[in-house]
């Protein structure tokens, strides 16, 4: 009942023509993968040409980070009615990398969250454990405190309108997947969460993505898990075949 979402995280990579070239390979290849959502999380200055590349595809655009304030002396900072503007569709929120370094935390999760949805975009919040926290047993407890900061004080209506993505850090651009039985008991945990502060209905109906070193051999079996909803893909999802392939697993 969940459509697969498959979604890829370009981070700082690719200009604009390299932005269109992908699509000029990548859509005949997607045209008809009825089967799964797909959008690409483009950095901000090439979303235009990205928004052009894909319009009247399957394909949808978004954002990897947005400001919460409409608009304001904000030195650097892109907000949501920008984002909307351009033809952006969905923006990540609180990725590991922006936790790492650039000082985000569950409250700025929350209000850009909040912001993007203020906007009408669709926010894919990350949440994840470091390397330290898993082998020290704390896995559930770090889910848990970026649930509770990050997400749970939205309202039912709000939830309803999110995606989760569970990104183990140590499994981010290392080539070290998560297996499909260790994201899954996470996305079991994380949709247990939803239930108790959502209800069962919004715990199955909400998708909870994985993401870490997801490549085109490791995608079916990860999928294959009814607890695993689509993917957060970086590096392979710069690659328009490899990307394709994922997409198709
Ligand atoms: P990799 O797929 O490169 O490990 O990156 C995952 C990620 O951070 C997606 O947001």
């Amino acid at each position: 009942m969940r459509k697969p979402l498959m979604a890829g995280n370009w981070k700082m990579y690719k200009n604009a023509g390299e932005t269109t070239a992908f699509f000029e390979k990548f859509l005949p290849l997607v045209a008809g993968s009825a089967h799964a959502d797909v959008v690409i999380g483009a950095p901000f200055v090439n979303l235009p040409a990205a928004v052009a590349a894909t319009a009247g595809s399957k394909v949808e655009i978004g954002a990897q980070n947005l400001f919460w304030a409409k608009e304001g002396a904000y030195t650097g900072e892109i907000s949501g009615p920008m984002l909307v503007g351009v033809g952006c569709k969905w923006v990540i929120i609180g990725h590991s990398e922006r936790r790492q370094y650039f000082g985000e935390t569950e409250e700025t999760v929350l209000k850009r969250t909040l912001a993007a949805l203020e906007y009408g975009l669709k926010p894919i919040v990350c949440v994840g454990e470091r390397l330290e926290e898993r082998e020290s047993g704390s896995t559930e407890a770090v889910l848990k405190a970026q649930f509770d900061g990050g997400i749970a004080p939205l309202s039912d209506a709000q939830f309803g309108l999110i995606t989760i993505a569970y990104e183990p850090v140590w499994a981010i651009g290392t080539g070290k997947t998560a297996t499909p039985e260790m994201a899954a008991d996470a996305h079991r945990y994380l949709r247990s969460l939803v239930a108790g502060k959502y209800g069962a209905e919004a715990a199955a109906k909400t998708r909870i993505l994985y993401g870490g070193s997801v490549k085109p051999d490791n995608v079916k079996g990860l999928m294959a898990q009814p607890e695993i909803d689509g993917a957060l893909v970086g590096g392979a999802s710069l690659d328009a075949v490899g990307f394709a392939s994922i997409v198709n697993f």
